[in-house]
């Protein structure tokens, strides 16, 4: 039997197992306003990051397999990390704690409401509002031990992105293309209206840091659009690279190389040509190259290629 595409996602976590907080949490906490502010603030993401994933830890079990259910139950184990860091911040912040908030009920109700590919993309949701969150948290408030368990959050909440990115690649694999596109294009709909609200609910930490509701939305939307869109190897694939591969590979390199993504009437049929003749080569390319190497499995060297990209990044920043 194939090696589950997630044994090196197993490997990454088991790896950043017990990492434990590195902050200097004797500093002295210095009072200055908005501290009031900030500790609501964290009381929210501290609800947020509390959960046992019982749910999607079955949902895993019974839809992809044993190694990825274990690669969950320890990302499941580092936002509950997340939750005991954000304790130790709501408290340094004199806030109170709260049981229940109604941004937290939503994403329950809409986690809960479907199986394992609206699982995954309510938690991506979450998961690039926390970049967003934490970096403006860090210059919100000038604080030794915020900033340090903002840093070490990012490093993880990048990721637990690449993670379920895999993860929502092989769901979305599955589907007919137009279907797809209509899929990414609600979600990503999705993180539009949720990033302008979580921009809103957070507007005092957004203004402590000097960040508008409109660059926060801006910024976590373009988080949204990146994703499931780079351009990937498709030779000496089992089953080989299809007509739709070569051609969304194509469409995303004109793209890049012209800055638009939807270009304007006036430009659209040297688009389209740019596209075809890309296309073209790119087929032409994949015809022509030899190899010994074996064929290559694409889930397994896509979530190789997230955990080396995930694992070279949390280096960086120690
Ligand atoms: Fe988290
Ligand atoms: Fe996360």
């Amino acid at each position: 039997m194939a090696a589950s595409p997630y044994c090196v996602w197993l490997e990454y976590f088991e790896r950043r197992r017990g990492v434990e907080l590195d902050a200097p949490l004797q500093a002295p906490f210095l009072e200055r306003p908005g501290r009031a502010a900030l500790a609501r603030s964290l009381a929210r993401f501290e609800l947020g990051e509390s959960g046992d994933g019982a749910r999607i830890r079955g949902l895993a079990e019974r839809e992809v397999g044993a190694t990825y259910a274990r690669a969950v139950k320890l990302f499941v184990a580092e936002e509950a990390q997340h939750a005991r860091w954000l304790t130790i911040l709501r408290e340094r912040f004199a806030g109170e704690r709260i049981d229940s908030h109604w941004s937290d009920r939503v994403f329950v109700v809409l986690r809960h409401t479907g199986g394992l590919r609206r699982e995954i993309l309510v938690l991506l949701t979450a998961e690039i509002i926390a970049l967003s969150y934490y970096r403006v948290l860090a210059l919100a408030y000038d604080d030794p031990v915020l900033s340090a368990a903002c840093e070490r959050i990012l490093v993880d909440e990048r990721g637990h992105v690449a993670f379920h990115e895999a993860t929502l690649g092989r769901e979305l694999a599955r589907m007919a293309p137009p279907a797809r596109g209509a899929a990414l294009l609600a979600w990503r709909s999705f993180v539009a209206v949720t990033a302008s609200v979580v921009a809103f609910d957070h507007r005092k930490v957004l203004a402590l840091a000097g960040v508008t509701q409109a660059q926060f939305a801006r910024v976590t939307r373009g988080y949204a659009s990146d994703m499931c869109r780079n351009i990937r190897t498709l030779y000496n694939f089992e089953p080989p690279a299809t007509e739709d591969e070569v051609r969304a590979a194509a469409l995303q390199y004109v793209r890049k190389i012209s800055g638009f993504t939807k270009p304007s009437a006036a430009n659209a049929e040297a688009f389209e040509q740019a596209v075809d003749a890309v296309a073209d080569v790119s087929r032409h390319l994949l015809d022509a190259l030899v190899t010994s190497a074996p064929q290559k499995d694409r889930e397994t060297e896509a979530a190789k290629a997230r955990a080396r990209r995930a694992a070279r990044e949390a280096a960086e920043a120690a």
